[in-house]
């Protein structure tokens, strides 16, 4: 049955794996995409169309918990082209301010129009007469026009999770101009923060010549397209309440108790990704246990690294790096049962998320580069104590929110050793009150609000059209 709102996003909420058993099951999918989109998608009575992991053959639409899931299939060739390599080796480190080198292949950009392509068709056929269809993020950024090609009747907003590069650095991709046209197919294009739609605007103006004020892009035919910021949020309700459940609490005082009740836990959660700055922090933290400002006896470091994107050779790089840095720093300062830093290379339940915020007293969030972090936020809502520290990197989109955070440049090893350091020390009185006026923010800004406020101006904005005798820019 067609629907009248329609979700696109690369991944399904559960990803299709092989169970130890041999048998196929499903698994939550990984990343902040999935976190935010989920209880939004709950709370409506629409369809997410997206891929389901793997190379199976082509899956039916299926219920799950309430949602209608509707796979679209990548065969292995497009895996490898598509998602490894144009979505995750190419336009990803550019978005990120390439904090690693971007590869530029053009067999990579053909099948990158060849998924974007099948994704539009299958929206297309999803989508009630006027429906409303949101498109996620930088592996979809041609759907939109090439939706609105097939269906002129439908209302489309298009999201942006991930940060959108300055002109300077957008400007070495050979197909930028298809992708801003693109993202010009959208009523509405969303951001997480206004410096990201600036330069949106910016590149539209420079690099398509289309007229532009303010937020707002004047097509030739007379369309309007809207380019706003959205900060996205967390279900913080959700986690609070997960967090004060007594199957909650009693792991986190057993999480507490097996590191050997240290005085002080640290933190990281992240997808093992270059982009985290889990190296760093981990270098900064093995340098205060060797300048003698932390004992493994009271300190001690849980990193949990979500696997993610394994067959990308710099992800497997950073791998190799943070093993062996593990290895390291434990080798030289653990003791009999006492590691310095508790390494786990896996994926974790949100209950298992919540009792490790619970149980850690500084959690530590140093991203080079982060379009939210919703690990941030997530630790936030689950301090419903009004406890524990925040470090987090200035390079993170919740940083803008998040003000009382500790906050560091992750490229400054001394800066971060020195906030950990505050953050170990600060009384009870400063935590509280950094904590309680964090909690305000999220409690106030939290998905539900984001997603209401996305879709209010996108009412207001379809069908925006503007007197078609404006001159268009001059072509830069
Ligand atoms: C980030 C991206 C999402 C992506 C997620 C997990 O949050 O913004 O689009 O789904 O990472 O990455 P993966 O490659 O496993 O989908």
């Amino acid at each position: 049955m067609p629907s009248d709102l329609v979700i696109v996003a690369n991944r399904l909420p559960v990803d299709r794996v092989t169970l130890p058993d041999g048998t196929p099951g499903w698994r939550r999918s990984p990343g902040g995409l999935v976190t935010a989109i989920e209880p939004v998608m709950r709370a409506s009575n629409g369809s997410w169309i997206g891929w389901p992991g793997g190379s199976d053959a082509e899956l039916e639409p299926f219920e799950d918990d309430g949602m209608h899931l509707v796979p679209v299939g990548l065969a292995a060739c497009e895996i490898e082209e598509f998602y490894e390599g144009f979505s995750n080796a190419t336009l990803w480190p550019l978005y990120h301010d390439l904090v690693a080198k971007p590869e530029f292949h053009r067999e990579w950009w053909d099948s990158y129009v060849t998924v974007n392509r099948r994704f539009a068709e299958r929206a297309a056929a999803e989508s009630a007469e006027g429906a409303t269809v949101w498109v996620h993020d930088y592996q979809l950024q041609l759907v939109p026009q090439m939706l609105r090609e097939l269906r002129p009747d439908l209302r489309i907003g298009f999201y942006l999770h991930i940060p959108f590069p300055p002109p300077e650095l957008f400007q070495q991709l050979p197909w930028r101009r298809q992708i801003l046209e693109g993202l010009l197919g959208a009523d509405l294009v969303g951001f997480q923060l206004p410096g990201a739609a600036a330069n949106f605007v910016r590149l539209v103006r420079q690099r398509v010549g289309h007229k532009t004020h303010r937020d707002l892009v004047y097509l030739p035919d007379g369309r309007t397209v809207r380019a706003e910021a959205f900060p996205i949020s967390i279900d913080a309700a959700g986690f609070q309440e997960l967090a004060q459940t007594e199957a909650v609490t009693q792991r986190a005082s057993a999480i507490r108790e097996a590191l050997g009740n240290p005085r002080r836990i640290f933190l990281g959660i992240d997808r093992l990704d270059y982009t985290k700055g889990i190296y760093a922090r981990l270098r900064a933290f093995g340098e205060l246990i060797r300048d003698g400002h932390f004992d493994v006896e009271d300190a001690v470091f849980v990193q949990v690294a979500v696997p993610s994107r394994e067959q990308v050779e710099q992800y497997r790089i950073l791998r190799d790096d943070i093993d062996r840095l593990v290895g390291r720093i434990n080798g030289d300062f653990g003791r009999i049962g006492r590691p310095a830093i508790s390494y786990l290379h896996s994926s974790y339940p949100r209950e298992e998320m919540a009792a490790l915020y619970r149980a850690a007293d500084i959690m530590v969030v140093t991203p080079y580069r982060d379009g939210m972090n919703l690990v941030a936020k997530e630790y936030v809502a689950c301090r419903y104590d009004d406890g524990g520290a925040l470090v987090l990197s200035e390079f993170a989109g919740a940083a803008e929110e998040l003000r009382q955070a500790w906050l560091v440049n992750p490229y400054d090893i001394n800066g971060m050793k020195a906030a950990l350091l505050e953050a170990h020390q600060a009384d009870e009185k400063e935590l509280t009150r950094r904590m309680k006026a964090m909690r305000r923010t999220i409690s106030q800004h939290d998905v539900q609000a984001w997603a209401d406020s996305f879709m209010s101006v996108l009412s207001e904005t379809r069908g925006a059209t503007h007197d078609k005798a404006v001159r268009p820019a001059r072509r830069a």
